[in-house]
């Protein structure tokens, strides 16, 4: 393989964001558990490798060390934070406990960048506790600040680095410059990562792995499946067939826009399968989360083995996991995260359906998905789209799903969704709620008791932390009007103005 870099991860939060800046560069990588077997990662053929940062610390018993294979490999390597000590500890320097915390911005001043920093001053974003007192030999500082003396370490001659700030995140304006000058300069990976290199390079190892085998896509109407389905189709042409389930639980014109986005992109291979009826007599009577998206789960796998039975056998499934959700999964193995709500993505059925999988955006992130998407034509309407669980509206239906209870939720989240449009009010993510709560109120001289929409627009970097958008009072004024007349049944509407955590996004 060649021209990529491998990045031993010691756990630390912004691990992942290395790989992006990565990637940025235009430079293949990809990100290991620290004690992933070393064959694994020596079959990629790394040209370096980075060690990021982690919670531990590195003279407490148990704390991970650098594998033996990555110190003896001769490429070059950059430590940064906890892998900075790491690398310390390991080549014969010593990490101790800083006298003080450095958390924050920091200057740092680099007199001798060793092909790495550039000279001067500059901004960076330090969070540690322990730091370098004595710098293996062979090591010089290459950049101090007022605390830290060794705020960067330089090898010239093995080409070893190490960094105290984290160059991956944003408040280190230089570090984008600085892991793109680790893997291309002194590394020497070719910079070729691409849309379209990543788009020939799918296409043809999905042709080499499905080869005359009969393979079916679930499209969502998610990017990911979206993205997923037209690269398979652009390898394997009829020998795809892609179902897209009308679950009965879409939001209003959905099932227009995904056919006519879709549809001329996936030739005739688009099955359009309206299930809604057996989703919804499967449903009735059922209030509690869990247990409907148990339901839902089961009915779609029901569909998809309908779909695939007039078919020669299909041996292949296309699935849209993105590299987060590997990288996630596999961090979950070791330590069971605790289940918060069950997920059920379309794409994400289970291994009992005896299919193989196929997964082309398994090594990407979901800014590269959406770049591969608009090379393969799609539009933004559908790149752009907000994310939608898989249960669909059954989740924000809170407590009994009824075909009216789906209109009331439907036409509220359509006028929200079209205000914000209207008064281009820029959110993450943005839906109605139905709540099964009746209140009291009066409309003309008629007393009214229906149900409580609440408005959930969100602010989001990364869905795992969210913050609820600070929207005009007067838009707020003019939804809930629009809402509460043009809505039967619902004659209340409230703000959630509640964070994540301690709430989530959704509200099942
Ligand atoms: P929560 O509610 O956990 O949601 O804060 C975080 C993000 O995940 C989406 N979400 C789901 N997506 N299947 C999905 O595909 C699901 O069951 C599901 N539940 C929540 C949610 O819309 C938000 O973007």
């Amino acid at each position: 393989m060649g021209d990529t870099i491998a990045i031993i991860d010691f756990g630390s939060q912004t691990s992942q964001l290395i790989a992006r800046r990565v990637r940025e560069a235009q430079v293949y990588c990809e990100l290991f558990p620290y004690d992933t077997p070393a064959e694994t990662i020596l079959s990629l053929e790394p040209s370096g490798y980075i060690l990021s940062g982690g919670p531990a610390s590195i003279y407490e018993e148990g704390a991970p060390r650098i594998p033996d294979f990555v110190i003896q490999s001769g490429q070059p390597i950059l430590g940064i934070c906890y892998g900075m000590q790491a690398l310390a500890d390991a080549l014969g320097g010593k990490v101790a406990p800083a006298d003080t915390r450095e958390y924050g911005l920091a200057e740092i001043q680099v007199d001798t960048g060793d092909g790495l920093l550039k000279l001067g001053t500059q901004q960076v974003w330090m969070s540690h506790g322990d730091r370098v007192e004595v710098l293996p030999d062979g090591f010089q500082a290459i950049a101090s600040t007022k605390n830290s003396p060794n705020a960067a370490m330089g090898n010239p001659t093995d080409q070893i680095f190490g960094l105290q700030f984290h160059p991956e995140v944003e408040h280190t304006p230089m570090g984008r410059e600085i892991l793109r000058r680790f893997a291309v300069d002194i590394c020497g990976a070719q910079a070729n990562w691409s849309p379209s290199s990543i788009s020939s390079e799918a296409i043809q190892s999905i042709r080499d792995q499905v080869g005359a085998g009969s393979t079916i896509a679930a499209v969502s109407g998610g990017v990911d499946s979206a993205v997923a389905s037209v690269l398979a189709y652009q390898a394997l042409g009829e020998q795809l067939q892609c179902v897209f389930v009308d679950t009965g639980l879409l939001r209003s014109g959905e099932r227009e826009l995904v056919s006519s986005i879709l549809g001329p992109l996936l030739g005739d291979q688009l099955q359009v399968v309206d299930a809604s009826e057996r989703f919804l007599t499967n449903l009735r009577g059922v209030d509690d989360p869990e247990q409907k998206r148990r339901i839902i789960g089961e009915q779609f796998i029901r569909v998809f083995e309908e779909a695939a039975a007039h078919m020669e056998r299909p041996h292949f499934l296309v699935q849209g996991t993105i590299y987060p959700d590997v990288v996630e999964s596999s961090s979950q193995d070791r330590e069971v995260a605790a289940r918060i709500k069950t997920h059920h993505n379309v794409g994400g059925l289970p291994p009992d359906m005896d299919f193989e999988l196929v997964e082309p955006l398994r090594f990407l992130f979901k800014d590269e998905v959406r770049k591969v998407g608009r090379e393969l034509g799609l539009s933004d309407a559908l790149l752009e789209r907000q994310p939608f669980p898989g249960p669909g509206l059954a989740v924000r239906c809170l407590g009994q799903i009824t075909p009216p209870r789906l209109e009331r939720l439907r036409v509220a989240d359509r006028i929200l969704t079209d205000e914000l449009l209207a008064h281009e009010q820029v959110s993450d993510q943005a839906f109605a709620v139905l709540l099964p709560v009746r209140s009291v109120g009066v409309m003309g001289d008629q007393r009214t008791y229906g149900e409580t929409i609440v408005l959930r627009v969100v602010t989001t970097e990364d869905f795992m932390t969210a913050d609820w958008a600070r929207l005009p009072h007067d838009l707020l004024a003019l939804i809930s009007s629009r809402i509460v007349n043009e809505v039967p049944g619902v004659n209340r509407v409230v703000y959630d103005i509640t964070s994540k955590p301690p709430a989530t996004i959704e509200w099942e």
